[in-house]
C-alpha cells in the first residue's frame, strides 16, 4: 500500500505587482529586492476574494485532473496562515461547503510555510491507517491581507495563492510519500509572528483586530538555512537515500538566497532545485504546491521519480519529505 500524489494544481490571483511597481509606493528598488530575495514580482488576490476561494479554484483543478468526483473525497485539509477567519470556523470547513464535499471530514493545519508539509504527513498518515481512499491537501495563503504594505523588510517578501494535491490510497508499494521529517523550535515563535492589536477587556466592546506580520529578518534567515540543513542530513540518515538519488527538490520559496545557501553546503547543483519566487514570491504554505504544480504542468515531474519537499517557517517549524512521483 502507498499514498500517491494523484494530482497536482494551483490556483494564483490574476493581479501582478512587480518590483518597480512596489518602489513607486515604498522607498525599495527592483535590485534591492532580487540582489537580497531573488524576488522579481508577487500576486495578490482581489477585494473579495478570500483564501477558501483561492483554495477552492486550485481544488477544483486537481480534482479534474486526478479525473475523481468530490463525492470520492474523504479528508480535506488547509494549510494556512492567512485563515478566512482567524480562530474559526476552519477555512476547510468553507472549503468543504464550497466543494459540496458532504462526505469529507474538514480541519486546518497551522504550521507556517511548513504547513504543506505537515498537512501531507497528516493525510497521507490517515489514509495508511483508517478507512479513508482520498484527500484533498492545501496550501492557501491570502498574506497581501496581513502585509504591512508601508514596511518595506517585509512588503516586499509576500504574495498570494493556493496548491492542492490529490492524495489517493493505493494497493501497489514504495510509491507517494515514503518518509517524513518534521520538527518545531517554539523558542521563535516571536521571530515571526502576527502582531494583534492589544486583548479587548472582557465586557467591553471589542476593537476590530487587524494583524500584521512581524518578523525579525536575520534570526529566519538563520534559522532557514539551519534547519534546511538540519533537515536534509536528517532525512538523508533515515532514508539511507543519497542526494544523488534525488530528481528534484523543491524547497519553500522564501529567499533565494536561503536556498543558495543550503545548496553550497551540501554541494547540490542549483539546477537540481526547483524555484519559482522570482513570479511568485513567498506564499507561505502555498509555495511546495505551486511549485510542484507548475513542474507538472511544465512535465519535469516523471513517474518514479524520487523527489525532496523542505520547508521552513513561523512557529518557526521545519519539515521534509520524500515522494516517489
Ligand atoms: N528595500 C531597500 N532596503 C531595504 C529593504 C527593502 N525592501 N528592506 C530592508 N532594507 C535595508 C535595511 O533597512 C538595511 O539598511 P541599513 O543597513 O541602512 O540599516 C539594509 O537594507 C540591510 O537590511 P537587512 O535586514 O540586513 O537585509 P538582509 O540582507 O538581512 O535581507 C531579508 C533582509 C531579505 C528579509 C532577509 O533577512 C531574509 O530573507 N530573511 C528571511 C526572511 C524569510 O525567509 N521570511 C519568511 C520565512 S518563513 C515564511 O515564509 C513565513
Amino acid at each position: 500500500m502507498s499514498v500517491l500524489i494523484r494530482a497536482i494544481s494551483a490556483y494564483v490571483p490574476p493581479i501582478r505587482i512587480s518590483n518597480e511597481e512596489l518602489a513607486a509606493r515604498i522607498d525599495t528598488t527592483d535590485e534591492w529586492i532580487r540582489s537580497h530575495t531573488g524576488i522579481g514580482a508577487r500576486h495578490i488576490a482581489p477585494d473579495g476574494v478570500q483564501t477558501s476561494d483561492m483554495a477552492v479554484s486550485a481544488a477544483k483543478s486537481a480534482l479534474e485532473k486526478a479525473k475523481i468526483s468530490i463525492h470520492e473525497i474523504d479528508y480535506i485539509i488547509v494549510a494556512t496562515a492567512t485563515p478566512d477567519y482567524f480562530g474559526f470556523p476552519a477555512t476547510a470547513c468553507i472549503v468543504q461547503d464550497k466543494l459540496g464535499a458532504y462526505g469529507a471530514s474538514a480541519f486546518d493545519v497551522t504550521a507556517g510555510c511548513t504547513g504543506f508539509i505537515y498537512a501531507l504527513n497528516i493525510a497521507s498518515s490517515m489514509l495508511e491507517t483508517s478507512h479513508g481512499r482520498n484527500a484533498l491537501v492545501i496550501g492557501a495563503e491570502g498574506l497581501s491581507r496581513i502585509t504591512d504594505w508601508n514596511d518595506r523588510s517585509t512588503a516586499v517578501l509576500f504574495g498570494d495563492g493556493a496548491g492542492a494535491a490529490v492524495l489517493s490510497r493505493i494497493d501497489e508499494t514504495g510509491r507517494g510519500c515514503l518518509s517524513f521529517i518534521l520538527g518545531a523550535d517554539g523558542s521563535g515563535a516571536k521571530d515571526l509572528y502576527l502582531v494583534q492589536p492589544e486583548r479587548a477587556k472582557a465586557f467591553e466592546r471589542q476593537p476590530p483586530l487587524v494583524p500584521v506580520i512581524s518578523m525579525n529578518g536575520k534570526k529566519v534567515y538563520d534559522f532557514a538555512v539551519k534547519s534546511i540543513t538540519v533537515v536534509i542530513e536528517r532525512l538523508l540518515h533515515k532514508t539511507a537515500y543519497r542526494l544523488e538519488d534525488f530528481a528534484w527538490i523543491i524547497p519553500h520559496q522564501a529567499n533565494a538566497r536561503i536556498v543558495q545557501a543550503a545548496a553550497k553546503r551540501f554541494s547540490i547543483p542549483m539546477d537540481k532545485i526547483f524555484l519559482n519566487i522570482e513570479e511568485y514570491a513567498n506564499t507561505s504554505a502555498a509555495s511546495i504546491p505551486l511549485a510542484l504544480s507548475e513542474m507538472d504542468e511544465k512535465g519535469l515531474l516523471k513517474p518514479n521519480d524520487l523527489i525532496m519537499l523542505v520547508g521552513f517557517g513561523a512557529g518557526l517549524t521545519y519539515g521534509a519529505a520524500v515522494i516517489r512521483w
